[in-house]
């Protein structure tokens, strides 16, 4: 009896024991054999609060998922850890803990997309703090979220020395981006832009002075206040160092507020705040950022490698929360609409040896105010020179595309530019090297009935800008041989050698005599290609003499003529906003000539 009795107090005891040790680590455990289907309708395994849920999230737009954790009772259910940025999972793909104790995300073909490093687990579990746990059997956990970071640090987590937090391409481009945070072995956090694919990291742009001190301590751990809500860096010798100010949680008490740390994908290190519960069930507050770093990311960049704050050939200015905006350069667009921190593109360039063409006919500088310049390097340092020398040493260099005229000295920069920064009061001169609007400008309709107008100057380097490669020769040698058969057939009709009204330019026509003498009886052969010869020419021109390129086709068939004009109309709806200076041909009987202006580059 007493025994029996003893038995049961013991059994009690035990059981009260076992209730308070399940109440204090306040978790569920995932058993061996738990699997979850990534599906819009998929559940997805909550921690005991309910503030944070681990599963799939569906990608906007997209039938791909992030096997993830995220801010459950909030609306915007916020990601704070995704495990495959770089690599989304299709619809059917699959999270599990197998029998054997493997945990892993596989797709519907059972190929592994993710799997945390250790091999063997027993049990998972989604902790009140947002932790997502491995564990094995002596209870210990192998792996957890918090030591792989994607994006956001949360409250109670620690980032101790060679771990980082990677911000995501965009808002809803979860790849890893350009910026990272770190804690680097010299005892410093700090902000990097880094090299991608690669990762390597450049220059810092945010440390947190915390490196050796004399005595040798270093920074060793970061760690996310909890009761608090600021980060702080404890030192190897226990100092402890703010990061953030200390009184966050005083204004957005934890009790009320959730909180997060993230590097978002601008660069900026921002603390959030967002309120646990709605006010008469509407949401009228999002997050609101407490605290960030740099200030100013814009001017905070300065690494000569790298495209900087916002991608190459930009300009950076800050907005609220440090917030930069991205510009192109006069001249560029985005590289990436979706994306204006992947800097920006032209889609002429700058050519040398322009051959008699005069820079000035060309290109315009544009001269940008309230700018500065960081990273200050160019290819060429001039001294003593005055601004407008400055602008025009650079417009009348080839190489040249900006200059920056600072107290009498002219940096000279080629392309690709980073660092640009404009700022109120900037007092730098700076210049841009601008294709002349009316030669870049994009409609194919203008540029088409304009091309008789142009001047040859102008003419040819439009088309040296852009006569880049063969396959464009051939486009345009296709489009000539178009202009050829449309006069074939006109002329057939009305035995007439004129132009068809609709081909509004002034083409001349040539009598194969003339062609003879301007080709010095066809003497010096340019090359060859499939549809025929080309034999270099002078062609007296109002005046003067000027190169010419003329190209004999070879007898065309009856059946090329009729391969030909089916390629030609495919690629006579191709509108291609440039068209090389033809200059005139030549239809007599057998002798099918084009007469093109000569390009010393071939
Ligand atoms: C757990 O530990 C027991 C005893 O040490 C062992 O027999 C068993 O194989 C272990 N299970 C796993 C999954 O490691
Ligand atoms: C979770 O599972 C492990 C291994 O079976 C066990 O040691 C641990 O106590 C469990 N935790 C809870 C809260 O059930
Ligand atoms: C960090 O990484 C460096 C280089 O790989 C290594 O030498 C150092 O021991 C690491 N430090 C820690 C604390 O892991
Ligand atoms: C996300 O960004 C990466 C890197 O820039 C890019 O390769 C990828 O196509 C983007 N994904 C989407 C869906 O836009
Ligand atoms: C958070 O900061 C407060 C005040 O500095 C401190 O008393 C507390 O121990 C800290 N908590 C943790 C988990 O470090
Ligand atoms: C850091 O923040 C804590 C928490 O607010 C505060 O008690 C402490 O005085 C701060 N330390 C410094 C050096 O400002
Ligand atoms: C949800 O997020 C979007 C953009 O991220 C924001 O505009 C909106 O205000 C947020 N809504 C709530 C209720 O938090
Ligand atoms: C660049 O942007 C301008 C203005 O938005 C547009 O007219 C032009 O077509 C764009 N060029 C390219 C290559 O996208």
């Amino acid at each position: 009896m007493n025994f029996s009795f003893l038995h049961h107090i013991g059994l009690i005891a035990l059981f009260s024991m076992l209730y308070v040790a399940v109440a204090q680590t306040n978790y569920r455990n995932i058993s061996l054999g738990w699997s979850l289907t990534a599906s819009d309708d998929s559940a997805s395994w909550p921690a005991p609060s309910g503030d944070f849920a681990f599963g799939f999230r569906r990608l906007e737009n997209q039938n791909l998922y992030l096997l993830s954790i995220w801010y459950d009772k909030i609306p915007n259910k916020t990601l704070v850890w995704y495990a495959n940025g770089d690599n989304p999972a299709p619809q059917g793909s699959r999270v599990e803990l197998t029998m054997d104790g493997l945990f892993s995300l596989t797709d519907p073909g059972g190929g592994v997309i993710w799997r945390p490093s250790p091999v063997s687990v027993v049990y998972a579990a989604m902790l009140d703090t947002g932790n997502f746990i491995l564990g094995n059997n002596d209870s210990s956990n192998v792996w957890q979220s918090f030591d792989d970071p994607a994006d956001t640090l949360l409250p109670a987590q620690i980032l101790r020395v060679n771990r980082s937090v990677s911000a995501r391409t965009t808002e809803t481009n979860f790849t890893r981006g350009r910026f990272e945070l770190r804690l680097i072995p010299d005892g410093n956090l700090v902000l990097n832009t880094i090299a991608l694919p690669t990762g390597n990291a450049y220059e810092a742009y945010y440390w947190s002075n915390t490196v050796d001190a004399p005595d040798g301590t270093t920074g060793n751990q970061l760690i996310f206040n909890a009761s608090r809500a600021y980060l702080y860096i404890i030192k190897t010798n226990g100092e402890i160092v703010n990061v953030t100010s200390g009184n966050i949680g005083q204004r957005f008490p934890t009790r009320d507020y959730y909180h997060r740390a993230t590097v978002d994908y601008d660069g900026v290190l921002r603390l959030y705040a967002h309120p646990r519960t709605s006010r008469n069930g509407r949401w009228d507050e999002t997050w609101s950022t407490t605290w960030y770093a740099p200030n100013d990311i814009c001017s905070a960049i300065t690494g000569e490698r790298g495209g900087g704050t916002c991608g190459f050939n930009t300009y950076c200015s800050i907005e609220n929360d440090g917030r930069p905006n991205c510009h192109c350069l006069p001249g560029f667009n985005f590289s990436d609409p979706n994306n204006k921190l992947n800097g920006c593109e032209q889609d002429t360039f700058q050519k040398c040896n322009l051959e008699g063409l005069r820079a000035e006919d060309l290109y315009d500088m544009n001269q940008l105010n309230n700018w500065q310049w960081y990273n200050s390097a160019g290819y060429e340092d001039l001294q003593s020179l005055s601004d407008d020398q400055c602008r025009s040493s650079c417009l009348y260099d080839c190489h040249c595309f900006l200059a920056v005229s600072i107290g009498g000295t002219c940096t000279k920069k080629k392309l690709p530019v980073s660092n640009g920064r404009r700022l109120e009061g900037g007092s730098d001169s700076i210049f841009v090297k601008v294709l002349k609007s009316d030669l870049s400008s994009g409609d194919p309709s203008s540029t088409r009935s304009n091309l008789g107008k142009r001047n040859q100057a102008t003419f040819s380097l439009v088309a040296a800008l852009l006569l880049g490669s063969s396959g464009f020769l051939n486009l345009l040698l296709v489009a000539a041989i178009l202009i050829v058969i449309v006069l074939r057939s006109y002329a057939g009709r009305t035995k007439l050698r004129k132009l068809p009204s609709l081909l509004d330019t002034n083409l001349r026509t040539f009598t194969y005599e003339e062609l003879k003498v301007t080709t010095d009886k066809f003497k010096e052969e340019l090359g060859r290609g499939s549809f025929g010869t080309v034999y270099k020419g002078m062609l007296p021109l109002s005046g003067s003499r000027i190169l010419v390129a003329i190209k004999e086709l070879y007898k065309i068939s009856q059946e090329g003529e009729k391969e030909f004009k089916t390629e030609a109309s495919v690629i006579a709806k191709i509108h291609h906003k440039n068209l090389v200076r033809l200059i005139g041909f030549c239809d007599e009987e057998s002798h099918k000539l084009l007469e093109f202006e000569y390009m010393s580059n071939g």
